[in-house]
């Protein structure tokens, strides 16, 4: 696929699923804004891509000064953008009785809030016929006992897209949500204990965990002219997962 001089922001590009499609949005030749809280996570990034293509921004998507420090690189950069991936993430699995009012928050804050404001902030800087994907999860659909906000702010995150598909249709902007299961990233690693591995290898169809470029593949099909016709829905990337429980 070809992004050749394409402008692509990806917000929590620094590892797993991020850098992943940063590193393919970069050999398809486009130029590349990633974020991430973590000044020593961006340059890591920046020394493994090595491609003057790569641009970093600290940015904390749940604070809204932070997402204004990303809309202000943008704006200097005195491009229009192409691609936008709203992709930062984090999830913590407990039970509803142990959940406390800073977890929430924080899972929410990031997952839902950074996204939808991240989204509004950048809407001036949007070129008309750009692509949104957001990434959300299976979690979404399924009930998996633990998951209860992580899934809620998944869920929500569905509509969001969904709605901004029908309000950003009359710009020609497609949007779109890639939901990923179980996927071998830094994020799964801290988030499930390391037997839960061979638990959730074999909850798929294919009998194993995926790769975070088979994600990036995915996403890069959702923003290219492949996708041309497709706006507004959900594409799956879980190796059976889903499927699989119900057989
Ligand atoms: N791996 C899976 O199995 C899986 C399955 C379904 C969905 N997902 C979703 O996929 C996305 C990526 O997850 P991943 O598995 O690749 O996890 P990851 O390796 O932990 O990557 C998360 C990225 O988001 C950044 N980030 C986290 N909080 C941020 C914030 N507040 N502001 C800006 N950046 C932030 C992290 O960088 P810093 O820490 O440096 O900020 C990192 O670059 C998430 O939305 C996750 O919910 C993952």
């Amino acid at each position: 696929m070809d992004f050749t001089n394409k402008n692509v922001v990806i917000t929590g590009g620094t590892t797993g699923i991020g850098l992943a499609t940063a590193k393919a949005f970069i050999s398809a030749g486009a130029n590349v804004w990633i974020t991430g809280r973590n000044a020593a996570n961006l340059e890591k990034a920046t020394t493994e891509i090595n491609n003057p293509k790569l641009f970093t921004v600290i940015s904390d998507t749940s604070k809204i000064d932070d997402i204004a420090i990303l809309e202000k690189a943008v704006a200097e950069s005195g491009n229009k953008l192409d691609v936008l991936f709203l992709n930062a993430g984090i999830a913590t699995f407990e039970p509803i009785a142990n959940v406390t009012e800073a977890n929430f928050d924080a899972q929410f804050n990031t997952n839902v809030k950074g996204h939808f404001f991240t989204l509004q902030k950048l809407l001036p800087h949007l070129a008309d016929g750009a692509a949104v994907v957001f990434t959300s999860s299976t979690v979404a659909t399924a009930a998996n006992s633990g998951s209860s906000v992580y899934a809620a702010t998944k869920g929500a995150l569905n509509k969001i897209a969904q709605i901004a598909a029908n309000e950003l249709a009359e710009r020609k902007i497609r949007v779109n949500i890639v939901s990923p299961g179980p996927i071998l990233t830094p994020g799964l690693e801290g988030a499930v204990p390391e037997e839960a591995k061979g638990y959730l290898a074999g909850a798929t169809a294919l009998q194993r965990i995926g790769d975070p470029d088979e994600v990036a593949k995915t996403v890069l099909f959702l923003a290219s002219d492949a996708a041309s016709f497709i706006t507004g829905t959900e594409l799956v990337v879980d190796g059976g997962y889903l499927n699989y429980a119900l057989k």
